[in-house]
């Protein structure tokens, strides 16, 4: 007989139910069963440069800085390794030396909370400013799964502001505003990765980023800026300064995360939150301290250990990522022109419908088919022509059909992106011609 049930999705928080919830574990379980696959979905960093011999050196490192630069005794040493430590993290001065570094922003060390990857950093921020059930969050669609899951988890509704080729539609964001506010919401902030988005690959400009900042401020209205991919431009033209560096009124929450740059498997992100925050009996604190609350519930604070690997990995390069990283940068900026020049040869414009973004940097492409590309599609391509890629479908939160894939160049060699783009290339040409001959039929 069998194990009778104990309990029921149903009965449980709505969100573990949820498509959003849901597709990480999907697209993880779908490559787990192909291994043999080339996978453009993964956005996982390059593991060529992985160097165990790195971590303990970077743990060493942290551990002469806390000698020899904060002057800690043997025991305190001990102490800040081995045990429960400040939740706000100890790695914070060396986060706020980087983005002055790689960034020019001028932080006070005391508004970075240091989190489990920024997905903490994410959930911290979403459970604080929701407060009220009226609360909405608007985010820039297609957006990342990440961040609609904890939303998820948080019911806090995520409404869509259309995102474009620009990066941002301000007309759509202000008329979201708009629309939420006259339905009696509270838009609480708005999503945005204006820095080689996941997934749309797209960067907001100069001009615009000043504009959203305006408007941010017309509207009383927070930003969470998330920057995952910023050090990884394609060329060295360069990139505009982030939000938070154009930032003067305090509009903008500052997400970051080591993944990409250190290593994922740290765990390490952090916050930027220096808003002032006034307490019911007067007092000004900052959101950091009120995230630290959160935090102190959530996860009591970040490992120590991953911390201090990340904190040895920075001190190692001055506190500039962007130094640390020139090999990874270099790595994903000749796999970025590669898949772009690889789409254009087999899919020649004037002949062929599928289009594609030309991004400035980051890991990822999006590639427009003229058919629907839904999850079945998906496994047809892992199945029978072994190739793994990412529905676009994933990163909308309505459900609506899709025709578009998104290709990752993060975690492939070009000889892998040539195979997988032969493979694209056999799949749409086969598809193409199925849905032909269904459309005659019918
Ligand atoms: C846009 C975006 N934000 C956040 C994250 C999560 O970062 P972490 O691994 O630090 O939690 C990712 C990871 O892929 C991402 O693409």
């Amino acid at each position: 007989m069998a194990d009778p049930v104990d309990l029921r999705v149903a009965d449980l928080h709505p969100a573990v139910d949820d498509p959003a919830l849901n597709s990480m574990n999907f697209l993880n379980e779908v490559a787990q069963h192909y291994p043999d696959a080339v996978s453009l979905a993964a956005g996982r960093p390059y593991e060529e440069f992985f160097d165990v011999a790195a971590l303990h050196r970077h743990l060493e490192t942290f551990r002469r800085h806390l000698a020899d630069d904060l002057g800690q005794s043997p025991a305190q040493v001990q102490r800040t390794l081995f045990q429960y430590g400040r939740t706000k993290g100890i790695v914070h001065h060396l986060v706020a030396r980087n983005l002055a570094v790689d960034e020019g922003m001028t932080v006070d060390p005391e508004a970075i909370v240091v989190t489990v990857g920024c997905q903490e950093a994410m959930f911290l921020v979403l459970r604080a400013l929701r407060a009220d059930p009226r609360d909405v969050l608007l985010a820039v669609a297609p957006t990342y799964v990440g961040l609609t899951g904890a939303a998820r988890l948080l019911d806090l509704p995520v409404r869509p502001v259309r995102g474009g080729p620009a990066g941002i539609d301000l007309a759509d964001l202000r008329e979201q505003v708009r629309l939420a506010r006259a339905a009696g919401l509270r838009p609480r902030a708005c999503y945005v990765m204006p820095d080689f988005a996941n997934p749309s690959g797209t960067s907001i400009g100069p001009a615009d980023r000043r504009r959203l900042l305006d408007l941010a401020a017309e509207e009383d209205l927070l930003l969470l800026e998330d920057n995952p991919y910023g050090l990884f431009p394609a060329s060295d033209a360069g990139r505009p300064p982030t939000l938070k560096a154009l930032d003067t009124a305090r509009r903008v929450v500052y997400l970051g995360s080591f993944a990409k740059t250190v290593l994922p498997g740290a765990r390490v992100g952090y916050v930027v939150a220096d808003q002032r925050v006034a307490g019911a009996d007067g007092n000004v604190g900052l959101l950091a301290d009120q995230l630290a609350k959160i935090k102190s519930m959530v996860t009591v604070n970040t490992s120590a250990i991953a911390q201090a690997v990340v904190g040895g990995a920075l001190l190692e390069h001055g506190c500039s990522l962007a130094a640390a990283t020139v090999r990874e940068r270099a790595a994903y900026g000749r796999n970025l022109r590669h898949l772009v020049d690889g789409l254009a040869r087999r899919f020649p414009a004037g002949t062929s419908p599928v289009r594609w973004n030309v991004p400035a940097g980051g890991f990822f492409v999006v590639v427009t088919v003229p058919f629907g590309v839904d999850d079945a599609l998906l496994h047809r391509s892992a199945r029978e022509y072994g190739l793994l890629w990412t529905p676009m479908a994933h990163f909308y939160d309505d459900g609506a059909p899709v025709d578009a894939l998104r290709l990752s160049v993060s975690a492939v060699t070009p000889d892998q992106i040539d195979l997988g783009l032969d493979r694209l290339a056999a799949l749409v040409a086969d598809e193409t011609a199925r849905r032909a001959a269904t459309a005659d039929v019918g």
